[in-house]
């Protein structure tokens, strides 16, 4: 029984995984995985041989090699090494049935379906079918694109209300789009008190003729109620748009719908988990006299280094007497004065993950200020962003399926974006020598 398989480079770096349990918990698993080669270095260059299974700090590692490729199963518990050894070699030979020559590029240019013979091959750890025969009549591909094969559905005889007959593209393409948006609030302490995460996943679809569409989602998008043990993120409120067939997703959670023309939202979902905030912002006010104010301003990315975010807009509230607004200038981005918001805006292009920035600003304040006042200076702090290639919910589509009866190919698009919600407000601006206590990882 395997925990995660993958496929690594001559370099040791990754090039798919498939998480069938989460007993090496999400983070760690990308530390195993970066571990596997310096491992294999060090027994290298020991002299020692290396044995396709070996254990270390308590993590099984199986693994056999082809050509330029490490394929690697790694499991916690004494699992049969054997029958995992096994496996990999026939996944192996699968892949070859697939893609004639297994190497790197073969890995690259079919990971949808690669990711779908996982899936397949693998329930919870545990080998099924590596039989090649049985995989070829359901998991199907032409060269790197999915292929109509399995016979459209009776229903497509019938008349589909929200879909006219007919439809005809030259170029046959369906976009998909998984947009999750953040709402959140942190109190002065710097604890977050309220946040939740509102899903939808948006399609574009230019397909001819009636397609049928079947969307497979990674275990995280699990629903509630359904327990395959792992880690589920409940969804809540989860909504489809009416052509997803509700009866086939009550029996086997599988999302099979002809799709309307043009745009829609397939699915709306509500995840009311505690995230920390992507991007923390705090001010430090510092009132010099009765009639000047400084702001020192820190954000604070709080997401991976290999994630950006774009259009970042960081709003500060001030008085709205305040007048003189002088911004001494960062390394990155824009001030502006919005009076009209009373307040002003850091806008920054784009904040690399773990970034830090920091910004002055300055104003005058005609009026004698009380506490009263004081405490209106420390307004919450709303911050807008939006992050691409990440969701924070880890949703995740591992494969769209197109099929029609013509058997066109259909090239499907995904992309992934995370946003500020209506209400990301951050109750951080602090008066100097108070500071909040930050949110850590
Ligand atoms: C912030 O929230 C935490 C946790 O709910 C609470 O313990 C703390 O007292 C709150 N701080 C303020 C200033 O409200
Ligand atoms: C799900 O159920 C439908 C019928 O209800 C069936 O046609 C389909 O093959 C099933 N899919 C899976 C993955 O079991």
């Amino acid at each position: 029984m395997a925990s995660v398989v993958a496929i690594l480079d001559v370099k040791g770096k990754t090039l798919i995984q498939r998480c069938y349990r989460d007993d090496l918990g999400e983070d760690d698993t990308l530390t195993y995985l970066e571990r596997f080669m310096p491992l294999i270095l060090d027994m290298e260059e020991e002299g020692q041989p290396v044995p396709p299974c070996f254990s270390s700090q308590g993590i099984n590692y199986m693994h056999i090699r082809h050509s330029n490729l490490y394929l690697l199963a790694l499991s916690r518990r004494n699992s049969n090494a054997a029958e995992i050894v096994i496996f990999l070699h026939s996944f192996v030979q699968v892949l070859i049935g697939y893609f004639k020559t297994l190497e790197e590029e073969s890995i690259r240019d079919n990971f949808v379906i690669i990711y779908e013979l996982m899936d397949e091959m693998l329930d919870f750890g545990y080998p099924q079918t590596t039989e090649i025969k049985m995989l070829l009549e359901f998991i199907t591909q032409e060269s790197n694109q999915l292929k109509a094969q399995i016979r459209p559905p009776k229903e497509i005889t019938n008349a589909v209300s929200w879909r006219p007959e007919g439809i005809r593209y030259k170029k046959n393409e369906v976009f998909l789009d998984v947009v999750e948006s953040v709402n959140i609030l942190v109190n002065a302490s710097g604890d977050v008190v309220r946040s939740e995460i509102l899903g939808v996943v948006k399609m574009r679809c230019y397909l001819s003729g009636m397609p049928e569409l079947r969307l497979g989602l990674n275990d995280k998008a699990m629903f509630e109620s359904i327990g395959r043990g792992g880690k589920a993120v409940e969804m809540e409120d989860v909504q489809f748009h009416h052509c997803v067939r509700l009866s086939r997703f009550e029996t086997n959670r599988t999302i099979s719908f002809i799709p309307p023309d043009g745009d829609f939202d397939l699915m709306t979902y509500r995840l009311s988990t505690i995230v920390k905030p992507l991007i923390w912002v705090e001010a430090e006010i510092e009132r010099h006299s009765e009639t000047r104010v400084v702001y020192m301003v820190k954000v604070i990315a709080q997401y991976k280094r290999k994630s950006t975010a774009n259009n970042v807009e960081i709003f500060v509230p001030v008085a709205p007497d305040a007048d003189t607004p002088r911004f001494k200038q960062t390394s990155k981005g824009k001030v502006t004065y919005a009076p009209d918001r009373c307040g002003f805006v850091w806008t920054i292009k784009q904040l690399a993950g773990r970034q830090e920035l920091i910004m002055r600003a300055q104003f005058g304040l005609p009026s004698v200020r009380n506490e009263e006042d004081a405490q209106k200076l420390r307004a919450p702090i709303s911050v807008k962003y939006e992050i691409s290639y990440f969701t924070v919910s880890g949703i995740q589509v591992r494969y769209l399926k197109v099929v029609e009866k013509s058997g066109y190919q259909a090239l499907p698009w995904v992309r992934y974006i995370t946003q500020n919600g209506d209400d990301y407000s951050l109750r951080t601006a602090h008066d100097k020598g108070s500071p909040p206590i930050r949110q850590t990882t």
